[in-house]
């Protein structure tokens, strides 16, 4: 149903947007001085409607997840072949990524997929919080380690942007809260609800009582031998 329904409502919002850069190309080859404040309403009207767009694709993408496709991983693999998939945005947002990841550890049971997903959300967030970071400091820590138990993985991301404030670090997981004028607000919702269908843990780590910008979720490790 989620996705018939987003069909249904993603079919009348790429007309808005199709007609809106129509009206903006109109507009533009007209080159009258005073429909460059229109060109402006219409762009906004434009990115709204995109905006909606993605909002509607995430939801989707929330509520038709269903099955998991669990499959033995290595958890650092994992790691670098997410981050591969976006090294050319993560290049250009002149951000460097600092691996410490744990050595021989157990495979982990996931859907790799979704747990891409999680993580290119996360590193995604760090790379929009160091906007403002100078360039020379904008970095990414991704740690993995076992858990004391020896049953879970623990996989933490770091940045060096301001980190959350107490405001937002009590916002977080509510659905649509987002602090960025083009964000959806899902992605930490759908990356906490993607851990615990794995039967793990999501938190935002805290230094002092305060949130710093770090992340830490856990992922069940299989019985199989040690990688
Ligand atoms: N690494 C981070 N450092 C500081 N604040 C963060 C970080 N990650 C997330 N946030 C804050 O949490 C809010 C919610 O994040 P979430 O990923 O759920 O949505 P979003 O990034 O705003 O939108 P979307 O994921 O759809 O692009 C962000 O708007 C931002 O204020
Ligand atoms: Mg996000």
């Amino acid at each position: 149903m989620a996705s018939g329904m987003a069909h249904e409502i993603n079919q009348p919002l790429s007309a808005v947007v199709n007609y809106t850069q129509g009206c903006i190309r109109h507009l533009e080859n007209d080159g009258s001085e005073k429909n460059k404040k229109l060109i402006e309403v219409m762009e906004k009207a434009s990115v709204q409607a995109k905006r909606a767009g993605e909002v509607i694709h995430r939801l989707k993408n929330f509520f038709a997840k269903g099955k998991l496709y669990i499959s033995p991983e290595k958890s650092g693999r994992l790691i670098r072949e997410s981050i591969n998939l976006i090294k050319d945005e993560i290049t250009k947002a002149d951000v460097s990524i600092k691996y410490k990841l744990g050595k021989n550890l157990p495979l982990i049971n996931v859907d790799k997929i979704q747990i891409q997903q999680v993580i290119l959300n996360l590193v995604h967030n760090a790379i929009e919080a160091m906007v403002e970071t100078p360039k020379d400091k904008r970095k990414i820590t991704i740690k993995t380690a076992l858990t004391d138990d020896g049953k879970k993985i623990t996989y933490i991301f770091q940045d060096t942007g301001p980190g959350f404030t107490d405001e937002v670090a009590d916002k977080i997981f509510q659905a649509f809260f987002t602090t960025k004028p083009k964000g959806t607000g899902m992605g930490l919702p759908i990356s906490r609800s993607i851990i615990e269908a794995h039967g793990g843990k999501f938190s935002i780590l805290t230094s002092k009582g305060k949130a710093d910008g770090g992340v830490c979720f856990t992922l069940p490790v299989t019985d199989k031998k040690r990688r």
